[in-house]
């Protein structure tokens, strides 16, 4: 005789339904396409186009050359390099009586992953961890949502995402991304 509880699992169409769902083709091991990091700083750079000259904003840019393809989504790494250039860019926006500056750079870390590096000498932050949480913003206009979503994309990516204060002005957002990274989309 089938016992009660394995009767209900089988009759239980919440069950069936989840079983269903489980049986879709599973994606989750699909690799990431091949991209540029260099390719992606660039595409981000000539969508600002004009904007950061219009505000005063010298941008300047130092890109490895022959870095190795990272496997990632390129779309979300664009939102991310994105996002840390549009914050650096408003961190300038107070600032007077010295030129404003924003530093892009690519490169090669240790651990075979490539960096990005997001610097500026704006107004900085004093207690820069506070700014990944959630709906932290210190903007008139802000969400306080870019930084989650960069911290996710990064994870998405087996990446890091640290922050820390310059000596001089401002703050530095370095990304480590892993030349490896073969995970989801
Ligand atoms: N480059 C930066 N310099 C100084 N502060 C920054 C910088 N980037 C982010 N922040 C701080 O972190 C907060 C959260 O940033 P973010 O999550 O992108 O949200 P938002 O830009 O909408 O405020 C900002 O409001 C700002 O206070
Ligand atoms: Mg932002």
């Amino acid at each position: 005789m089938q016992d009660p509880a394995s009767k209900a699992r089988s009759t239980n169409p919440l069950r069936s339904n989840r079983r269903k769902r489980t049986s879709c083709p599973d994606h989750s091991n699909r690799p990431f396409p091949a991209c540029s990091a260099n390719d992606v700083i660039r595409e981000v750079l000539r969508l600002l186009d004009s904007y950061p000259a219009r505000r005063h904003v010298t941008i300047e840019t130092t890109l490895e050359p022959d870095l190795s393809p990272l496997f990632a989504d390129r779309v979300q790494l664009q939102q991310l390099v994105l996002n840390l250039v549009l914050n650096a860019l408003e961190a300038l926006e107070p600032v007077g009586g010295r030129e404003k500056q924003v530093s892009v750079r690519s490169g090669r870390a240790e651990d075979n992953a490539i960096v990005i590096q997001i610097a500026d000498n704006g107004i900085g932050l004093d207690h820069p961890q506070t700014a990944f949480e959630p709906f932290f913003t210190t903007k008139a206009e802000g969400m306080g949502l870019g930084l989650s979503i960069c911290r996710s994309i990064v994870a998405a990516h087996s990446g890091r995402l640290s922050v820390e204060r310059n000596v001089g002005f401002g703050m530095t957002f370095t990304v480590t991304l892993p030349i490896q990274s073969k995970g989801a989309p």
